[in-house]
């Protein structure tokens, strides 16, 4: 390219459906933040188009992208190369130009760790529950079991699937699967419980995985779920004493993440926070 013409990075965010994505409004504030001359757009991209999609973003030299459902997994074969994390975990949601070669990340289960850190400091030594056996629990799942925890049990609908989550995982981490009823008689024997379905989730805001009534005062409850804000689950979790942390945190610190990666910096997360709540409508927590 001769001299003088400045190009404004790309950044993007690719899924179906793409319009209700808090990604864009997020990443275009902190770049402008930080004085970063880039833009970061959604693209509603179906299965179908992935390869040419991610084909054209190479070709444009996009600085990176996330990815986002249902294309978390199957965008891998379509990268350059991915790393150690998002390859055991199977599913990529940050994509990384480095140097012309797109390479895969997960921030999903460090963002989720890292947003965990005001109530918990350490993960090693902890008893954790996992609620769920989905693509999310996975990526929690293997993230925790690198971390040195004492115990990580799984607790799903279909118990079968918690065994394969736990059959599959590299990791050395001492775990059982069970069925909700079993989690919710244990559930006062962990220092964690993270909820990971989408029970609870709004418009079945009524509904909630398991009854929490034999929880431990000072457990960390969490639930991925961040609309509503207080789901039913966490709503009882706060009466039963404990501390409760909803998915608004893992949302921002996985967008964090992404960010550090793409630009060096990591970002303003009160920033971050007050501008999502914006989006969700003002609301607090
Ligand atoms: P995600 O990628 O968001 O984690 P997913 O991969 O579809 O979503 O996983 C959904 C999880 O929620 C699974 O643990 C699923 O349980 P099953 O393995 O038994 O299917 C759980 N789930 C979804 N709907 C549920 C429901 N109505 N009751 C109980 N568990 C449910």
């Amino acid at each position: 390219m001769g001299g003088g013409i400045l190009v404004k990075k790309l950044f993007a965010v690719l899924g179906d459906p793409i319009g209700h994505s808090m990604s864009p409004v997020m990443h275009n504030d902190l770049f402008s933040f930080y004085n970063i001359d880039a833009d970061y757009l959604p693209f509603h991209v179906r299965e179908e188009d992935l390869h040419d999609a991610v084909k054209g973003l190479k070709a444009i030299g996009v600085g990176g992208f996330n990815v986002t459902v249902p294309h978390k997994s199957k965008i891998i074969p379509f990268l350059d190369g991915v790393d150690e994390l998002a390859a055991n975990i199977g599913a990529v949601n940050t994509v990384v130009n480095e140097n012309g070669h797109l390479i895969g990340y997960n921030t999903d289960g460090p963002g989720f760790i890292k947003g965990l850190n005001g109530h918990l400091p350490k993960i090693a030594g902890q008893k954790v529950l996992i609620i769920g056996a989905g693509g999310a629990a996975k990526a929690i799942y293997l993230t925790l079991a690198k971390e040195e925890p004492l115990v990580v049990d799984i607790a799903n609908r279909t118990v079968e699937n918690a065994w394969g989550l736990i059959k599959d995982c590299p990791y050395s981490v001492s775990s059982n699967a069970c069925s909700f009823e079993d989690a919710s008689d244990s559930v006062g024997n962990y220092d964690l419980v993270i909820q990971t379905t989408l029970i609870g989730m709004s418009p079945k805001i009524d509904e909630q995985p398991i009854p929490l009534k034999n929880l431990r005062k000072q457990t960390v409850v969490c639930d991925i779920i961040y609309n509503p804000l207080e789901t039913k689950f966490l709503k009882e979790a706060h009466q039963q004493g404990a501390v409760i942390q909803n998915g608004l945190d893992m949302f921002i610190y996985q967008g964090a993440l992404a960010f550090e990666k793409w630009t060096g910096i990591f970002p303003d997360v009160q920033r971050m926070r007050d501008n999502v709540l914006k989006q969700l409508g003002g609301r607090t927590c």
